[in-house]
């Protein structure tokens, strides 16, 4: 592949690099005041991720937990506003950012904040106040095919026209926004393990396995505790087919996106890359992945590689 097609970026107006990182739609002084002028609360609940990890899944589940799974609840505080469509909080604010720092301010708590800053960039107060925090992790083979997807589809992203080969070696040399997969998730986990008890992690897999069990999860760790019948309401409410027909949820008509290309909420299983790695490209990415994550994935307990 050519070098200039990696990053695919090469002439899109809305990706910048700061902070040795590239952006997409996040005005640099977003960046620098962001945290600040959001109104730090006690009870605000941070959650964190790579992209396409299942983040505005887990984004929904937490509010249904909040609202107990009580469905008409939820939609009551959506259709007031009470609670914002998913969108992680640096994004999407370059016109009018003071408009979206008003939107966050004027929220009532509790907020969830939904974030996919590194750690090494995420607000150093939030930790040392030791706000709750929800880490949110894929297999990143399935984050590799989802991500190219979700390139192909994204203005902001140039609606990517190359091939799945070229963004393979992007996606495997870390030069996207957000940069690498190993990077990120490797800033995180240390601390995802030091600070159990603030921290909770979410595996994709699982919740694919029983999203109810995750549901109680969720629920204990923000002291919400919810009955069984309330979790099963919930795992149905935020089922794929549910959230795929919701216009809250699947971010239908947003001039962002062009579903006709690839829809937000796309396919929504474990185990897709099969279907695009190569023989060759499975081996080179199982390599990187001993290379970079040595142990860690059975000692930190990710276990993504099933
Ligand atoms: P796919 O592209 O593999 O379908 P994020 O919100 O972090 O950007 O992650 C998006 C990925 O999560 C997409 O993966 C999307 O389909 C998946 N997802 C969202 N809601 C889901 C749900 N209810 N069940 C299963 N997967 C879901």
């Amino acid at each position: 592949m050519s070098s200039s097609s990696c990053p695919p970026y090469e002439s899109v107006p809305s990706i910048y690099s700061h902070h040795d990182q590239l952006w997409a739609g996040t005005p640099p002084h977003f960046l620098d005041h962001f945290y600040e002028d959001l109104d730090d609360r006690e009870d605000d609940v941070w959650l964190t991720s790579y992209p396409r990890s299942g983040t505005a899944w887990a984004y929904a589940v937490l509010w249904a937990v909040f609202h107990r799974g009580d469905i008409a609840a939820l939609q009551k505080a959506q259709s007031e506003n009470r609670i914002l469509k998913f969108q992680p909080v640096e994004v999407g604010c370059d016109a009018s950012v003071t408009d979206r720092i008003t939107t966050w301010r004027t929220l009532p708590s509790p907020r969830v904040i939904p974030t996919h800053l590194p750690y090494r960039l995420f607000p150093g107060s939030v930790l040392d106040r030791r706000r709750k925090r929800v880490y949110v992790v894929r297999n990143p083979k399935d984050v590799a095919v989802s991500f190219y997807h979700f390139h192909r589809s994204h203005r902001l992203l140039g609606f990517y026209k190359g091939s799945w080969n070229d963004f393979f070696e992007c996606f495997i040399s870390g030069r996207l926004i957000y940069g690498s997969w190993f990077d990120h998730t490797l800033g995180w986990l240390p601390h995802v393990r030091q600070n159990e008890g603030r921290v909770l992690m979410l595996r994709y897999a699982d919740m694919q396995r029983d999203l109810a069990a995750q549901a109680l999860r969720i629920g204990a760790f923000l002291d919400r505790s919810i009955t069984p019948q309330a979790a099963s309401a919930i795992a149905r409410h935020c089922s794929f087919k549910n959230m795929s027909a919701n216009p809250f949820t699947n971010r239908e008509g947003d001039p962002i996106m062009d579903f006709s290309i690839a829809r937000f909420l796309r396919k929504g299983i474990v185990g897709d890359w099969e279907n695009y790695f190569t023989e060759e490209q499975k081996k080179r990415f199982d390599e990187e992945w001993d290379r970079k994550m040595g142990g860690a994935d059975k000692t930190m307990g990710l276990d993504l590689y099933e």
